[in-house]
């Protein structure tokens, strides 16, 4: 594989979060990259086909791309950029604008109006091709960083502006408990769910996270206590026209599930608000439910869980006798901490 000096710039909004999905595809893709974060920068090196990857599978990417060049000093002129990778960078027959971005707090903006407009004129004169700055088809983006600058191609994230959309979309049927299409990502994502292999949500609800396992390719299986639930998440799984799941009316805590069928688990418990814990206190049902995963895991499988701190996830796990790989405390609101828990078996 040919291996490149790439980068990815991650959302601000929940670091922790935004970096363990990050290391949860990067090990998904079977690479091993030694990552160096500055903020949330990432630079790493691996081949080109893992940055579409990258883009295609992560909820927290704002944008990703490769490095063209880069120099540890705050040169005046641009000729330390080798010109015949700059003009392979972009096609004549594209449009493009030069960003600058400074990870640095104060300063440069003399120094980034000047390299901006450096590059425009070089990469006009090397290529063609034309500048665009509202709706480029190609972006050149230089990083000042506290180490000296970065010149390199960026790709946007598709997938937020597609995960955004659809929460925003009207669904069939829609319930308070539902669970985002972002968070419902990042969760598959930190539970390896890969494409073809089975992935189980047992309190499955109107089915936030059924529809992101199923987008991404995966075997699904849904399990709720309420039928309603059950055929709302029906209606939603359809209405986004994927045929690959199946429903059961259940209790999490006794799955009729197969031993070792699931690749992976992803799934919220009800809190004991919105959602029903239908008479059970949501601290025993989680027990419960923890005690019977490694009968339905395969080895080496994987659950990602979340839930209110109040839970206590990350300690009925460690009672149980699980290692938690990540817990990952998100604040959601003034009385409502979050707990995003990943546990191998
Ligand atoms: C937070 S909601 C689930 C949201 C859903 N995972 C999503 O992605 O949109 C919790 C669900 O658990 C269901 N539930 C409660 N107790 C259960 C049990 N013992 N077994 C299975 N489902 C249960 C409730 O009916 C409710 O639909």
């Amino acid at each position: 594989m040919l291996v490149t000096k790439c980068f990815a710039i991650l959302s601000g909004e929940e670091p922790a979060l935004a970096r363990a999905e990050f290391e949860s595809i990067l090990h998904l893709a079977n690479f091993e990259a030694e990552l160096t974060w500055n903020q949330n920068l990432v630079v790493f090196n691996t081949g080109k086909h893992n940055l579409a990857f990258l883009l295609f599978r992560a909820a927290m990417i704002k944008e990703a791309g490769y490095i063209i060049a880069e120099s540890s000093a705050l040169n005046e002129d641009i000729e330390w950029i080798p010109e015949k990778k700059l003009a392979s960078s972009i096609q004549p027959t594209e449009t493009f604008c030069v960003r600058t971005q400074s990870l640095v707090s104060k300063g440069m903006n003399e120094y980034r109006q000047q390299i901006t407009n450096l590059l425009g004129t070089k990469i006009k004169h090397l290529t063609k091709a034309k500048i665009d700055a509202k709706r480029p088809n190609a972006k050149i983006l230089v990083l000042l960083t506290s180490n000296g600058v970065k010149v390199c191609r960026s790709y946007k994230s598709d997938s937020r502006k597609k995960l955004m959309n659809k929460n925003s979309a009207k669904k069939p049927f829609f319930h308070p408990s539902m669970m985002n299409a972002q968070l419902a990502r990042v969760m598959c994502n930190l539970a390896g769910v890969m494409s073809g292999k089975i992935a189980y949500d047992p309190f499955s609800g109107s089915g936030g996270i059924l529809l992101e396992l199923a987008a991404l390719g995966a075997k699904t299986i849904g399990m709720d206590l309420n039928w309603r639930q059950l055929m709302g998440s029906k209606l939603n799984l359809i209405h986004q026209k994927h045929t690959l799941f199946s429903l059961i009316q259940g209790d999490a805590r006794v799955p009729p599930i197969a031993q070792h069928f699931c690749d992976s688990i992803v799934t919220d418990p009800p809190y004991g608000r919105a959602s029903s814990t239908r008479g059970s206190e949501a601290t025993n049902l989680v027990t419960e439910f923890l005690a019977a995963i490694p009968k339905i895991l395969k080895p080496n499988g994987m659950l990602c869980i979340a839930g209110s701190n109040k839970m206590r996830i990350p300690e009925i796990a460690n009672d149980l006798g699980f290692k938690c790989a990540y817990h990952i405390p998100i604040r959601v609101h003034s009385g409502l901490i979050r707990d995003i828990v990943t546990i191998r078996v």
